[in-house]
């Protein structure tokens, strides 16, 4: 879901501090391209902000030396990026096809009961924004939530209830496959670049992801190094992409001597 840039809210009038502005050239100065930096530099903005205001846009451009519109058009393309403040824990319901179906859709409705909101709004005492989002290629433990892009796998609506309860409480929550859950801001800041030294709590890939290596472990099955470039070694690669460039010229060379028409010389 994308949101307007007509959403901004009372936030846009918070100017960035001095110390925020020199984060975000922090984070300019470590591409080769200044710009490639954009996109943490949003995120920062947003974990000082708690969401893209029109303040940390135009602070953006400022330091990329772009138009605000070009900041803009990226802060409104991205899901991630939200132009309305999100409350502590953002919850992402999936509702995509499998999850759906194994009941992602019935805990999307049971907690906009509970908290009594709609999709993409914030519960009245700011701790939970709810919002339902596509797959997050976590379909093997259906139903997933996240919160603030942690997984909570094999979800149900009474599960998820209690995750939202435990949340708003202030427990001590663990992901499934994760990390402690921190706050939206604290994990905004996480993704701009500035790491919180958690990135290997809790287990990673669980048995379900890892069904697949384990039968073909258990049965002797390798990939088949085939033709192509899988199960080569890199030097076998170079070797080969030569080869293949070298074959095309000589092809093109041969094209040119006769006169014809290269095939697909329109192309371009
Ligand atoms: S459909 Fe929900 S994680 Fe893929």
């Amino acid at each position: 879901m994308t949101e307007p840039i007509s959403d901004a809210t009372s936030a846009d009038d918070e100017q960035l501090s001095s110390h925020t502005m020199s984060e975000l050239h922090e984070i300019a100065s470590r591409y080769p391209q200044a710009r490639s930096a954009l996109l943490p530099m949003l995120h920062l903005v947003q974990s000082v902000q708690g969401c893209v205001t029109t303040a940390g846009i135009e602070a953006c451009a400022e330091v990329l030396k772009l138009a605000a519109a070009e900041v803009a058009a990226v802060a409104t393309f991205y899901t991630m990026y939200k132009r309305r403040p999100v409350g502590d824990y953002h919850v992402g319901v999936c509702t995509n096809t499998l999850c759906a179906i194994m009941g992602g859709d019935a805990i999307f409705e049971r907690l906009k009961d509970h908290l009594d909101v709609g999709n993409d709004e914030t519960s009245e005492d700011g701790r939970i924004t709810l919002e339902h989002v596509e797959c997050n290629a976590a379909c093997d433990y259906a139903p997933v939530v996240m919160v603030n892009w942690e997984f909570f796998d094999n979800q149900t609506p009474e599960s998820a209830t209690q995750l939202v309860d435990s949340l708003r409480e202030g427990d001590e929550v663990r992901a499934s496959r994760g990390a402690r859950v921190c706050t939206w801001r604290e994990a905004e800041r996480v993704l701009a670049g500035y790491p919180d030294g958690r990135a290997d709590e809790g287990p990673a890939a669980g048995p379900a992801s890892l069904a697949g290596l384990a039968l073909a472990r258990r049965r002797g099955w390798h990939a088949p190094s085939g033709n192509g470039v899988r199960g080569r070694k890199p030097t076998d690669v170079v070797q080969a992409v030569e080869q293949a460039d070298t074959r095309r010229a000589e092809s093109e060379t041969k094209v040119s001597e006769s006169g014809a028409e290269p095939k697909g010389s329109d192309d371009a």
